[in-house]
This record gives C-alpha cells, structure tokens and sequence, in this order.
C-alpha cells in the first residue's frame, strides 16, 4: 500500500461563516465545523455507544454484503469517499475489492484527524493504495474524478447516513451535483438511516454518558479558540429534538440565560435571550423507497439495496445514467 495526502490552505471562511450564521433569526452554525480534532475523535466515541447503532448497522451491512457489493460494480473503478471519517468500516469493502483488482482508494476529508485515522486505519490492505484529500466534499471528488485512467469508472462512497446533514432539498441538490462530476456507469453507495420510533432516535442523539453533548459543545470551544470567542461552556446545553416536518433529528446548543457573547475575530457581539438555541446539525432520516425516488430525480438508477434490520439502516448502490 502507498498513503500520501494533498492539503487544502487553512479555511479562511470559518469567521464569515460563523458570523452569517449567528445573524440569522434562528441561529445557526455548520455542521462541518464540528469535526475538529477534538471533534472528529468525541464522533468515534459517538460510534461505538449503545444509543448510537446507526454506525453499527452500516457496519454489519458492509461487511456481510462486501463481496455481493462488489460484484455489481462496473470494474475497473477507483474510489472517492466522501468524508470518510476514520474509514474503520470502509475496510471490509476495500478489501473485497482488492482482491479483484489493485485499487485506489481516495478519502476526502474536511478535518485532517480524520484523514490521519483513515490512513491508519486501512493502510495495511493489500493491494491498497491510500491518497486522501483534504478538500470539502465535491472539491475532493473533482480532483479525484480528474484521475481516472481511461476505462476507469469511479464509485462514491457516501456511507454512515453522512446525506443526512443536509435538509431534503439540498440532499437532492447534493446528488445532482456528484452526479455532474461522473460519467454514465459510475457508481456511488449511499448510506442512509431510516426512520425509526422517536425515542430511539432521540437517544441516539442525547446518550447518558454526554458524549454527543460534549461534541455539540465542543464547537462553542473550538470557536473560543480559533476565533477568540468568549462563550461560556456552563450557560449552553445540549438539545436532541425530533422535527417531523423535516424529519430530522436536530442538534442545538441553548442557552440557559440572557446573555452576550463576543467573537473577537469575527468581529461580532451576539444576544442570546433564555431559552434560545444555535442549531447545529440536522440528520435527516428516511424510508428505503425514498432513496430510490431521490436516484431517480438526480441522474442515477438504484441497482440494488441492502438492509440492517437490527438498527433500520440502508446501503443503495446508485448508478449513473
Ligand atoms: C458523520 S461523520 C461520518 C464519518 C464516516 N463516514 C462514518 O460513516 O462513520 C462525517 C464526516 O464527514 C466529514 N465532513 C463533514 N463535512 C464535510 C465537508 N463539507 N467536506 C468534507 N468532509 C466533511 C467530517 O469531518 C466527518 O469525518
């Protein structure tokens, strides 16, 4: 196996972001910025609590259905993982594929204790060879689209249910726009968590021991840090809230008090009134008819799914028209 990595400058847009986010009347901050390295490793935590069986479930999938997996897909392929996270449960999906062919597999990762896990965690695979990206997503996948070699086709991961950070909307917008980066025959393996009752998944998102909260609250550090923010850890808590309008289990971060905060290098003072949220993420769920329809309307055909029934969760294999 071979691993290198190519850099991205540091983000300059951090304090612009933060700063648009907070003006708005339901305050807001990406969800992207929770993955610093404090943040992406509180996620591995995340993925191994017993509220959290999402990340298991993709999981099982993967692994007892690798081999099928494969098989459907157009060969020979390089691959693109959208944020790949530490890729643990990638491997059983490499490894199938590399048996068939010598494969390049291309992590693309916003934060780079990710991308380091990632390398880590799947650098001994034979036949494996590792160049991750730290790019935004579709950045990423351009560079890596860029590299096939003629008769190459490309398959896109998007595993442990990531698509559902964005609202519905901005999902199928999301999917139109890899689909404008691929070729017809290309594939993408889209993870999704479907619906399931409320209380589970809003134990998901709350677990006992506080882990998700401290990812949650970690932000509001990370901004104290790298923006020179004064937010006060003790006067926020953490929320899970069902929508089900959205469908979507929410994340916010409300505070406990009226209250000023100031972000000295975004140049903002921002007022919190009692009982006021940031909302920080949104994981939407759906039902496995959905995920064909959303193919559909974006320029793919779903070829095959498969399913964990312990924890509903789905593996869609999509390809390109
Ligand atoms: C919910 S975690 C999922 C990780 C892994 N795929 C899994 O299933 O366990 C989302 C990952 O995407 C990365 N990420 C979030 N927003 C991103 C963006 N805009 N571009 C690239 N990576 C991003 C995060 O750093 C994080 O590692």
């Amino acid at each position: 196996m071979v691993t290198s990595a190519i850099t991205a400058q540091p983000d300059l847009e951090f304090a612009a972001e933060v700063r648009e986010g907070l003006a708005k009347p339901q305050k807001e901050l990406l969800s992207k910025y929770l993955y610093d390295d404090v943040g992406s490793a509180l996620f591995e935590v995340i993925s191994v609590l017993p509220e959290y069986g999402l990340t298991r479930a993709d999981e099982r999938v993967l692994q007892r259905n690798a081999f099928e997996i494969v098989e459907k897909l157009p060969l020979p392929m390089l691959v693109a993982e959208l944020g790949s996270g530490s890729g643990k449960k990638t491997r059983w999906l490499l490894k199938a594929l590399a048996h068939r062919q010598h494969t390049a597999y291309h992590p693309i990762e916003i934060s780079p204790t990710a991308l380091a896990m990632c390398k880590r965690e799947l650098g001994d695979i034979d036949s494996l060879s590792i160049v991750g990206f730290e790019r935004e997503y579709l950045d990423g996948l351009e560079e890596v689209a860029a590299r096939r070699k003629k008769g190459q086709h490309v398959l896109v991961l998007f595993l442990g249910s990531t698509i559902g950070n964005f609202d519905r909307p901005a999902g199928l917008q999301f999917l139109r726009n890899i689909r404008a980066t691929l070729v017809p025959g290309d594939a993408m393996l889209l993870g999704t968590d479907l619906l399931k009752p409320v209380p589970q998944l809003l134990n998901a998102y709350d677990d006992a021991l506080g882990v998700t909260a401290a990812f949650n609250k970690n932000l509001l550090v990370r901004i104290n840090r790298e923006l020179a923010g004064n937010f006060s850890l003790g006067d926020f808590e953490h929320e899970a809230r069902f929508n089900p309008w959205a469908r979507s289990v929410e994340m916010h971060l409300r505070s406990t008090r009226p209250q000023t905060v100031t972000i000295a290098a975004a140049g903002i003072s921002v007022r919190f009134a009692e009982g006021e949220t940031i909302w920080t993420e949104s994981s939407h769920k759906y039902t496995k008819e959905e995920i064909c329809g959303m193919a559909k309307d974006t320029g793919f055909h779903c070829r095959a799914q498969w399913f964990d029934h312990e924890w509903p969760f789905a593996e869609s294999l999509l390809i390109a028209e």
